[in-house]
Formats: structure tokens, C-alpha cells, sequence
């Protein structure tokens, strides 16, 4: 049954202090880092969604022991390629495309064939991305439908390193091949365009022989085959991507201030910020502190009139590839017409996010231009919603029900949002902050 979420007011005014859950990127790399370890690695503050829950569910199946613990994870590392398996394996990625595709390069020496499904929204998003350069590793992959989910790995036992262009500013595509050269003999050369680094700054942490040299649009990375990898114990910071819904909750509302604690403010997931304050937001950072390579800030925001609208820099959409859902809400209510382009990326996430942000402005009463790979949005700042708004059939992106819901608490109008458990793959307690907010 699909549980519907019912808005009718608009949040009052607010003065908060808030912690979000951690980073979903951070979490599913150390499950997977972790489960390459030799010995006991211990995550505090490990996000416990969906996600996150399934690549923990994906180690066990590959032979990997794993105790979860109230406050913490605990993960029995068996060294590299220490995967133990019976015959037949299948391996449900469910939701999310990070773990299908980052799993994929740590399997490219498995002796028997695996096969790798997931649930609706995931079979319709592309794999040939991490396919194309993990098959030049000589790993095997049979497909049923091109390119697309269920697929069937069979690892190769002599791997090479190789040499990789990646051009899409796809972090699970680079983290897919990062992980795989961690089997391959000789050099892996990565030439990369930038987006989020979390792979490497655990690499470096974890000292694999990797080396970095940054350009102004590529990195290029070498990465040579480590001799083991020492188990460690981290502790994950906020996620910025969850972060962002509470930011734009704040700028929206009348007379607010939030403060968000421990937030990962990495520079290759800060586009948010940037392009918030370009368009007049007021945020700042506090307590900025370094942890382990990863940068960690407090998040000061206040609501912020004059919005002005924003063309964009490309340059920027890669480091707010996750935001834009409610970077488009801020545009609909700032002055002037925003423009943002090369966003093909947008269209190839959980559900077509493109489509779907122009989609609920448009239902909101706002005018866009949607094309391809870009939108321009004509702001209304003073919008009144009139008509009701039902948002259903979006293949359950938890992204489209957070901004649904911001949307319906910032800007008015009576909302019915579907699939309300959604929440669950990367925020599930988005709603249990939302009422902390709201209540005096
Ligand atoms: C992620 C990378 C991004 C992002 C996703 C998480 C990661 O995808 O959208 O939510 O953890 O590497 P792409 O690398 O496909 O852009």
C-alpha cells in the first residue's frame, strides 16, 4: 500500500539545531573498503538506510561477517578478493546505483559467475558505464536487456591494470574502477572528470599506492595493487545531500534560522552552497575541522529574501549533482529567469529528476523550459499555490518526496505525496527532523 503524506499548512518560523543522519556515499565506501580489510573495522554513525543496509546485506552473501551494534557497525574484513561464495550467488543492489556499480569493481577476479538485480527504478538505469572499462580489466558480464540490470559477472584470474577515461564527472564510475585496480597487477591510470574524491581520500588515508594529479577539469590518478588493507575505524560525518533539503527549508520559510551540526562540507560536494549564495542565500560555516582527509563544518542558514535567479556554471553541476531537485525549488521562488544547463546526468538517477523537478514546478503554477540536457525557471517569488498537487508514480525517488515535501512547507497549497516509505533509501528520519522543526 502506498502510504500518502498529506501537507496543508506552510512551517511557522523556526530557530533550530539539527543533525542529519551520515553520508550515504561515505557509508557504502567503507562497507565495501571495510569488507577488503584484513580484520575487524568498526563505522560509528554509519548511515542506517536502505542503501546502506543492502551493502551491508551484499558483503554477508559474499561470505564477509558483519555485527551491527546500537551506536556502531562492525565488519570481519577477509583481505582483498576475500570473498567466499556458494554456487548461483544473487546479489540485489535494490535502489541504489552507488553500491550495484562500486560492488561490480570489487568482483572482478570472482571464480564463478554472480548475478547482480535490482529493483525497478535501478533496472532502468544504465551499467555499460561500469561494464564497458571492468570488462577491459577481463572480467565477463551477460546481459538479458542492453546495458541494463539483471546482469551476470564472471571474473577474470589474471587482471591487469588499465588505462580509463572517464568523462561523464561520474564519481561511481571512477570509484567502480578505483576499487577494481585494487586486484589488478601493474598500474590503473584514471583520467577523470572531477567529481565527489571520497574514493580517493580513503585510498590515501588507507595508504594504497595512489597518486594524484589534479588539472583544472580532470584529475588523473595512478593506483597500483596494495599489498593489504589495515581494517580502520571511522566515523561517518552528516550528509550534505540530506543537509540540503533542511537548507532550502530554512532560505524558504519566513524569519528562520537553522543550525546543521557535522556536516561533511568535502569542496566536491559543496555546489549546493555555492550556487545557494549566488542566488542571494545567506549560509555560513563554523567550526570547520579536518577528519581524516574529509573536511566537517557546522552549517549556520537564515532565510533569506530577495532571492535572485542564477545561470548557472556547468562547472558546478557535478559537485550539486544530488541537490538539484531543491536548487530548482530556490530558482521558482527567486527573481528573474534561471538557466541550467548540461545536466544530462540529472535525467539518469533514481527517476528522471530533470523531468520531474520541471514537472512540479510546473504543477506548482511555474513556468519552465525544459529541453534535454537543460531548464530555465521563471521565478515567482511571491507564488500562492492554487490548485492541489498530487505527486505520485515517480519510482519512489527518495529525492522528488523530500522536495515535494519542502516545496509543499515553503511555498503553500494542499499536497498529497506518495510513497512515503521512499524516505528509507537515504533519509529515514527526514520526517522525524521535519516535525522537530515545526514543533515550538
Ligand atoms: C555517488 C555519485 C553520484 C551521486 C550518487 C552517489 C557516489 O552519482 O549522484 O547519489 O557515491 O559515488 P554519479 O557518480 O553517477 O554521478
Amino acid at each position: 500500500m502506498s502510504k500518502i503524506f498529506l501537507i496543508k499548512n506552510k512551517i511557522k518560523k523556526f530557530n533550530k539545531q539539527i543533525k542529519v543522519s551520515g553520508d550515504k556515499s561515505l557509508s557504502i565506501r567503507w562497507v565495501l573498503l571495510a569488507s577488503q580489510a584484513a580484520g575487524v573495522s568498526r563505522g560509528f554513525n554509519l548511515l542506517m538506510s536502505e542503501d546502506v543496509l543492502t551493502a551491508i546485506d551484499s558483503i554477508k552473501r559474499l561470505g564477509i561477517k558483519v555485527n551491527l551494534h546500537k551506536n556502531y557497525c562492525e565488519i570481519f574484513g577477509n583481505g582483498l578478493n576475500g570473498f567466499k561464495y556458494k554456487k548461483n550467488l544473487v546479489i540485489n543492489a535494490r535502489n541504489s546505483g552507488t553500491l550495484g556499480r562500486l560492488l561490480l569493481g570489487l568482483l572482478i577476479k570472482s571464480p564463478q559467475k554472480i548475478k547482480l538485480i535490482g529493483d525497478k527504478s535501478l533496472s532502468k538505469r544504465d551499467f555499460s558505464r561500469v561494464t564497458l572499462p571492468l570488462e577491459k580489466f577481463g572480467a565477463k558480464f551477460y546481459y538479458k536487456r542492453k546495458n541494463k540490470l539483471p546482469l551476470t559477472i564472471l571474473g577474470s584470474q589474471s587482471v591487469k591494470g588499465i588505462k580509463y577515461l572517464e568523462n561523464k564527472g561520474s564519481a561511481q564510475c571512477k570509484s567502480s574502477v578505483m576499487l577494481a585496480a585494487l586486484n589488478a597487477s601493474g598500474t590503473t591510470s584514471i583520467k577523470a572528470k572531477k567529481s565527489r574524491n571520497h574514493s580517493e581520500l580513503f585510498f590515501e588515508y588507507l595508504k594504497i599506492p595512489i597518486k594524484i594529479k589534479k588539472t583544472k577539469k580532470y584529475d588523473l590518478i595512478d593506483i597500483k595493487k596494495p599489498k593489504k588493507i589495515k581494517a580502520f575505524n571511522y566515523q561517518i560525518p552528516g550528509d550534505i545531500s540530506s543537509s540540503a533539503f533542511f537548507m532550502v527549508l530554512t532560505i524558504l520559510a519566513d524569519n528562520s534560522k537553522l543550525l546543521i551540526k557535522d556536516v561533511n562540507i568535502n569542496s566536491s560536494r559543496t555546489g549546493v552552497i555555492t550556487i545557494l549564495k549566488k542566488m542571494g542565500a545567506q549560509i555560513s560555516l563554523k567550526n570547520q575541522k579536518n577528519y581524516r582527509g574529509e573536511k566537517i563544518s557546522d552549517i549556520l542558514i537564515k532565510s533569506s529574501n530577495n532571492l535572485k535567479s542564477i545561470n548557472c556554471p556547468p562547472n558546478l553541476n557535478s559537485s550539486a549533482i544530488d541537490e538539484f531537485l531543491v536548487i530548482f525549488l530556490v530558482a521558482a521562488r527567486a527573481k528573474g529567469i534561471s538557466y541550467f544547463k548540461d545536466l544530462s546526468e540529472l535525467n539518469q538517477k533514481e527517476s528522471p529528476r530533470l523531468n520531474w523537478g520541471s514537472k512540479i514546478l510546473n504543477m506548482m503554477g511555474i513556468r519552465t523550459e525544459l529541453k534535454k540536457n537543460s531548464i530555465k525557471i521563471y521565478g515567482q517569488p511571491n507564488l500562492e499555490i492554487i490548485k492541489p498537487i498530487i505527486i505520485k508514480n515517480y519510482l519512489k525517488d527518495h529525492r522528488v518526496f523530500m522536495m515535494s515535501t519542502i516545496a509543499a512547507l515553503t511555498c503553500g497549497g494542499q499536497w498529497k505525496i506518495h510513497d512515503k516509505n521512499s524516505i528509507n533509501t537515504s533519509f529515514p528520519s527526514f520526517l522525524e527532523i521535519i516535525n522537530k522543526i515545526s514543533n515550538k
